[in-house]
């Protein structure tokens, strides 16, 4: 079977609306330095564009969890893979992540980053599909809501692959 990605939001729709979020977090943060945490591998894409639009003192960190569950679905069950290199202790932490699907692994790693007691805590989530949310997560700065479909490009996979396409898409399956 063969595979064609349809083009949901372009290479320029993305940007732009990155461009604004980074001026938003900037005027918020205003007189602060944001620490950024990024949630491998999916939100790196998106990290790096958004970091690049903050006017204010950026640092960032890195995690890695895996979800257990199926490709497609995640569990809710999460193990820390990579753990952040620094403490978050009096820092103001944003945590940027690809996508909020059911929610599950956010609510989880919220909780887990809440009790390493930052000044301030706060999501930034390029993509949301809010008609799947199983757990309700507080998202602070949204770049786009998307349908219920399985999205690909900008950090998100498909089996690995697409997450170098410079735009969001979704997958087709040709009989
Ligand atoms: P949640 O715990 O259900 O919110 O799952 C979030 C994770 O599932 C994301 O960080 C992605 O890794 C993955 N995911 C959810 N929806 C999609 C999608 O449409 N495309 C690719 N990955 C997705
Ligand atoms: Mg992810």
């Amino acid at each position: 079977m063969a595979e064609r990605v349809r083009v949901l939001l372009s290479e320029e729709e993305v940007d732009a609306r990155i461009q604004a979020i980074g001026e938003e977090i900037s005027r918020d943060y205003e007189g602060k330095q944001v620490h950024l945490i990024c949630v491998l591998k999916g939100g790196s894409f998106f990290m790096c564009e958004l970091a690049k639009r903050i006017s204010v003192p950026v640092s960032l960190d890195f995690m890695s969890v895996a979800s257990y569950g199926s490709d497609t679905k995640s569990s809710g069950v999460v193990k820390i893979v990579k753990d952040l290199d620094e403490s978050l202790r009096d820092k103001d932490v944003i945590v940027v992540e690809d996508i909020v699907d059911s929610g599950r692994t956010l609510s989880y790693l919220l909780e887990v980053l809440r009790s390493r007691e930052p000044r301030s805590l706060r999501l930034c989530t390029l993509l949301d599909k809010p008609e799947r949310r199983v757990v309700n997560v507080a998202v602070d700065y949204t770049g786009f809501q998307i349908p219920d479909e399985f999205v690909v490009g900008y950090g998100l996979d498909y089996a690995q692959k697409y997450r170098n396409l410079p735009y969001i898409g979704v997958v087709e399956l040709d009989e």
